[in-house]
């Protein structure tokens, strides 16, 4: 199936509030699983001079799992719309956590160089964020700027599925009982998102072939690895 893109930033109101109602503890959590076991593989521990950037962070969920676990290393969630931010806000206003803050950022103007984070990152951390962006380019751009050398990298994002038919069957197989609107948008990011060959091409393309891709399940994709 061919990839057809989907808007970048989730700024409609009723799609925010649709996507931060929504349960994705699973997913959610096996990111924070996979850094733990990869710090393990590779003998790495975090400190408190240490930085994690979350890259397009959305309501905050992954953000504030990691900001959790590791609670005396700096978090900082990044996302492009202020919608999903007030969300991830609204949540630490009633119960802070206190490494943990938000910053309104789009991304493609880090990858441009119109604009600069203050601080690089030891370890960035993606959620379903690759397939958002138009030009995948920009990601992996943004991605080589935020970093420090020796940056830890966990991006997981949905699979394009091979055809509008698989794509209905995956949305409703694992999307049965959500509202309308979370399954139209999950339809529009699997028809939006990357096959693992594609990945890995973009990957070599940016410069970023020690990252390593594999696919998960049915419906995901990781990139692992240090640069
Ligand atoms: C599907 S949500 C994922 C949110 C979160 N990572 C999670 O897993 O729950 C995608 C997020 O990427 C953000 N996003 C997309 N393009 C972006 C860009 N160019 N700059 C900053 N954020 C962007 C959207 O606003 C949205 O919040």
């Amino acid at each position: 199936m061919k990839r057809t893109p989907e808007p970048e930033l989730m700024q409609i109101p009723s799609q925010v509030r649709a996507y931060a109602d929504a349960d994705f503890s699973r997913s959610d959590s096996m990111v924070v699983e996979s850094l733990e076991k990869y710090l393990k593989k590779v003998g790495r521990t975090l400190n408190k001079s240490d930085l994690i950037l979350d890259i397009a962070c959305g309501p905050g969920n992954i953000a504030e799992r990691i900001a959790k676990n590791w609670p005396f290393v700096k978090v900082v969630g990044i996302d492009g719309s202020k919608e999903m931010l007030n969300e991830a806000e609204k949540k630490l206003a009633e119960i802070p956590i206190n490494n943990l803050s938000y910053e309104l950022i789009e991304i493609n103007s880090i990858a441009k160089g119109e604009m600069n984070f203050r601080f690089k990152a030891d370890v960035l951390v993606s959620n379903s964020a690759l397939h958002h962006f138009h030009d995948p380019f920009r990601f992996w751009g943004a991605l080589k700027k935020l970093g420090k050398n020796k940056c830890i990298h966990i991006h997981r994002d949905l699979i394009r599925p091979t055809s509008l038919e698989k794509a209905f069957e995956i949305k409703e197989k694992h999307l049965t009982n959500s509202p309308e609107i979370l399954k139209k948008d999950f339809f529009a990011s699997l028809k939006a998102s990357f096959t693992v060959n594609e990945v890995t091409q973009q990957l070599v393309h940016a410069g970023l072939s020690q990252l390593e891709v594999f696919q998960i399940d049915e419906l995901y994709f990781e990139v692992i690895g240090c640069i």
